[in-house]
């Protein structure tokens, strides 16, 4: 046994067996900026994959509160938040943010992973234990792994295990931590059912609104607004670099509370702040977010329009309930091999394999903006058509019947390596670290 620790580098063939097959859809290079339509490879494609949900990461307005931003306070604050590196920008949206989501205070971290990392490792302590659901997103496990506490995990949206999970930790004090949105099945938290719990047990909530704010309620306040709970919400995270178009990660809850993750979590006191330019865009994106509650609405009709055409198709779009959509295409390899034909067809999508979503279960994640446009939209509808007819993976139009997608047996595209498909999942399952 070697003891090099490269060893595992040089092993390591797994994606370059992907890229060899001709279907590696990651680290794709845009040379555009995004908008609904990207430049890649110097073809025009339309973009089905983005978390831009309202189309201002192209705004003329975001783009001048940037430059106005970077002209004022320059390139780079040089420092941490907790040293020389706030400025009355990052202060000022941070009061904006808070007044917004109807909390008393906010902070803003450098991204919405360390946002995650930061609060629950901050929040929860040695004695403590944090809650989550089995599909929250890697930044809120990172930052259960960060944290001194107990963690423990209950299946997807399972109220019944959530309870187990809160009963045989009642004498300690919890967090329960949930995606208000979930990033890849697209479905909503049981935040009803949730804060019951959470009061009957003594727990906190707090709910990671990444893919809901701008998104969810009525003024896109997310969750909480949702369902009209918004106090029920403790901690309040939202991630700027989907409806925000910048990056950066709030996290609002109580003056205390603002005040103690200020003053105890590692990824804000040891990282550098935001940069100003970054900090202009969130400033410009969240008037707008506010002022123009119509492309919220373009939203929705865009996802309701999408939804129909999928299942319409036969295709089941699981338990989606945003404009995040799964397409559910059954094996993982099927899933690469039809995204590259998708790409090919100038549709851009992502794959999403095991084991962040069961065996056999693969799908295309798929999420719209208010500014695709129909023709937009009908062009990835015939595209999905055309190459799902083309891999045998639909028998095609057929109205949907049940749940499941209605994968034709006899399939076109068959991968056989096992080792191949197993090195993939090992990969993979690193980098999800789910199951
Ligand atoms: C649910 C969720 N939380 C947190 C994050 C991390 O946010 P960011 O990419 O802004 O660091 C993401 C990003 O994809 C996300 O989907």
């Amino acid at each position: 046994m070697s003891n090099d620790i490269f060893e595992k580098c040089n092993k390591f063939t797994v994606a370059r067996d992907i890229q060899a097959l001709g279907v590696y859809p990651y680290f794709k290079r845009v040379e555009s900026a995004q908008g609904p339509v990207v430049l890649i490879e110097g073809k025009k494609r339309i973009v089905a994959c983005s978390n831009n949900y309202l189309g201002l990461a192209d705004h003329p307005k975001v783009i001048e509160g940037s430059v106005a931003a970077a002209k004022k306070y320059g390139t780079s604050c040089t420092g941490s938040r907790f040293l020389n590196g706030t400025n009355d920008l990052h202060e000022k949206v941070e009061r904006k943010f808070a007044k917004f989501v109807g909390k008393e205070s906010s902070i803003l971290f450098t991204t919405g992973h360390h946002s995650n990392l930061g609060a629950i490792s901050s929040l929860v302590g040695k004695n403590d234990v944090v809650i989550t659901d089995k599909l929250d997103h890697a930044s809120i496990i990172d930052g259960c792994r960060l944290s001194l506490g107990e963690m423990l995990r209950f299946r997807h949206n399972d109220m019944a295990d959530l309870e187990r999970q809160l009963a045989k930790c009642k004498d300690k004090a919890a967090l329960i931590v949930v995606d208000g949105i979930f990033s890849m099945e697209g479905d909503i938290a049981n935040l009803p059912e949730i804060s019951k719990l959470a009061k009957k047990y003594g727990a906190r909530v707090f709910v990671d609104e990444a893919h809901s704010l701008g998104v969810l309620g009525k003024n896109g306040k997310g969750t909480g607004e949702h369902f009209n709970l918004e106090p029920e919400v403790d901690v309040l995270m939202a991630t700027a670099s989907k409806s925000m178009a910048s990056i950066g990660g709030f996290i609002a809850s109580s003056e205390e509370v603002i005040n103690y993750i200020k003053h105890t979590a590692r990824p804000l006191i040891f990282t550098a702040s935001l940069p100003p330019a970054c900090v202009g865009a969130i400033d410009v994106a969240l008037d707008i977010l506010q002022d123009e509650p119509e492309r919220r609405a373009k939203l929705w009709a865009n996802t309701k329009k999408m939804k129909e055409g999928f299942h319409s198709m036969g295709f089941d779009t699981r338990e989606s309930e945003s404009p995040i959509i799964p397409i559910t295409v059954g094996e993982d390899m099927i899933a690469f091999k039809m995204c590259s034909m998708l790409f090919d067809e100038c549709v851009f999508t992502s794959p999403v394999v095991s084991p962040a979503v069961p065996e056999g279960q693969a799908i295309i994640r798929t999420s719209y903006m208010a500014t695709h446009t129909d023709e937009h939209l009908e062009f990835i509808l015939d595209k999905f058509e055309k190459v799902s007819k083309e891999l045998g993976i639909i028998s095609g139009g057929t109205t949907r019947k049940s749940s499941k997608t209605m994968l034709n047996k006899k399939r076109k595209f068959s991968f056989s390596d096992t080792d191949f498909a197993a090195a993939t999942k090992k990969w993979l399952k690193r980098l999800w670290f789910t199951k």
